[in-house]
């Protein structure tokens, strides 16, 4: 459940109408809502109840501050995979000691701050990452915890971009060498082992292979506790997916009662401490980008609805053929109903944010695109010499801008001439 819903024909986030945020901030414009974010992030939290547990929020699903400082507000950890993500985090007060860094290609200067400000765990992905965190932690003279991110080969049922946990993807430790990595790791002097993680993909809308790969990883943790190494914690990755039409994903609190259910059954499992890394079913339906129509161009075989939002904007359609509902904000309208590919104004076919919508619109009229709150702004681009749309965030009655509009001069600030050369006049 979200807070983007109409009142009066008029479409709100939480109390404030869209209309006004478009008229204050201009479009295209990320809106959020602080409130479905607070829902989101507590849904885990209280399906979790007493079970020890961190939910560490995925930053790349939406890095923008005030996200993550709604969030770390909370008690949230965060899931970062750059340094980039760190210093959000820390920009935005969250608690370096609530952090895991994921990724597959960690670089030495990455590790060392993450090092320095003493973050809860680093998720390793292969033989090398853990000899050159070794390094690093040595030459600072501090132990690193570390978490293997395993790969268990279950099959997520999902888009093969965001599927992650099958053999043929890039992403962790085959479970059958984990053993064996673990008895490296636990090995090497800088080291400390700490915890298990796997990630098996993204918009996943059944709980069963979640279920496979938790029964994977309880079976490798009692082979590692018969070797003597006992962990901490286990960390289960992201992925829950979320409706954007008519999937029908379990809620958080179905999926971790089925994910509790399941660990009960191994000795220790009613108080091994949860890790899980959410990014989208926080924030996808916590956001939606705000466009304006800037023409009608009917024709004979397709009518298109030309926005002044883009592939550069929003990528999920273009990219994944992702589909996302796109409403009107104000329904009070007289319009007549037609049937049209919704597009934006950059130069290519795969331009489009919708494909064959049923909408009764106008030029000029503003249109949401719904569930934009994760994978939306993070994703944007400046192709086209397009700059990036702003990011309001609703609070109540109020909407604070959380991110202006990129200017004209930022497009190219950090760009020089070659010596010698002028700009021509
Ligand atoms: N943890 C790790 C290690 C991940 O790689 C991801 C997402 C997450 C957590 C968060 O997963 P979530 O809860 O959001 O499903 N751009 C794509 C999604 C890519 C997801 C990549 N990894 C999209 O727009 O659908």
């Amino acid at each position: 459940m979200d807070f983007f819903n109409y009142r009066d024909g008029e479409l709100l986030a939480e109390d404030v109408p869209l209309e006004r945020i478009a008229a204050e901030y201009g479009t295209p414009c990320y809106v959020y809502s602080r409130a479905t974010l607070e829902r989101h992030y507590r849904a885990y939290t209280e399906a979790l109840g007493e079970h020890p547990h961190l939910i560490c929020y995925a930053v790349k699903a939406n890095a923008n501050l005030a996200v993550l400082n709604v969030l770390a507000r909370l008690g949230a950890g965060f899931d970062i995979v750059s340094v980039g993500e760190l210093e959000r985090v820390l920009a935005a007060g969250g608690d370096p000691h609530k952090v895991v860094f994921s990724g597959v290609a960690k670089q030495a200067e990455e590790l060392r701050r993450a090092l320095e400000v003493g973050i809860k765990c680093f998720n390793v992905e292969s033989r090398p990452e853990l000899e050159r965190l070794n390094a690093v932690a040595g030459e600072l003279g501090v132990t690193a915890p570390v978490s293997l991110r395993v790969n268990p080969d279950v099959d997520a049922g999902t888009h093969p971009y965001i599927s992650t946990g099958l053999k043929d993807n890039k992403f962790g430790i085959p479970v059958d060498e984990a053993l064996e990595v673990y008895t490296l790791a636990s090995g090497l002097p800088h080291l400390n082992v700490v915890g298990l993680d796997c990630h098996i993909g993204s918009q996943l809308t059944d709980t069963a292979p979640f279920l496979d790969a938790l029964d994977r990883l309880l079976v490798l943790m009692g082979r590692l506790r018969e070797r003597g190494i006992e962990l901490e914690h286990l960390d289960l990755g992201g992925g829950l997916g979320v409706t954007y039409r008519d999937e029908t994903p379990p809620h958080p609190s179905d999926y971790v009662r089925a994910l509790l259910e399941r660990l009960a059954e191994w000795p220790g499992g009613e108080d091994l401490p949860l890790l899980f890394e959410p990014g989208r079913s926080i924030a996808a339906n916590a956001g939606v980008l705000l466009t304006r129509v800037a023409f009608l161009k009917p024709g004979e075989s397709k009518n298109f609805a030309i926005v002044d939002a883009a592939m550069n904007d929003l990528i999920r359609p273009a990219l994944y053929d992702a589909w996302q509902a796109i409403v009107p904000v104000d329904t009070r309208q007289e319009r007549e109903a037609a049937v049209y590919d919704v597009v934006g104004p950059v130069c290519e076919t795969g331009d489009f944010l919708g494909k064959d919508r049923e909408l009764a619109v106008a030029a000029g009229d503003l249109l949401a695109v719904r569930s934009a709150g994760a994978y939306g702004f993070v994703m944007a681009s400046n192709y086209n010499s397009r700059p990036r749309p702003a990011e309001v965030m609703a609070d109540g009655e109020r909407a604070h801008l959380v991110r202006r509009r990129e200017r004209l001069e930022d497009l190219w600030a950090g760009e020089t001439l070659l010596p010698g050369d002028e700009a021509p006049r």
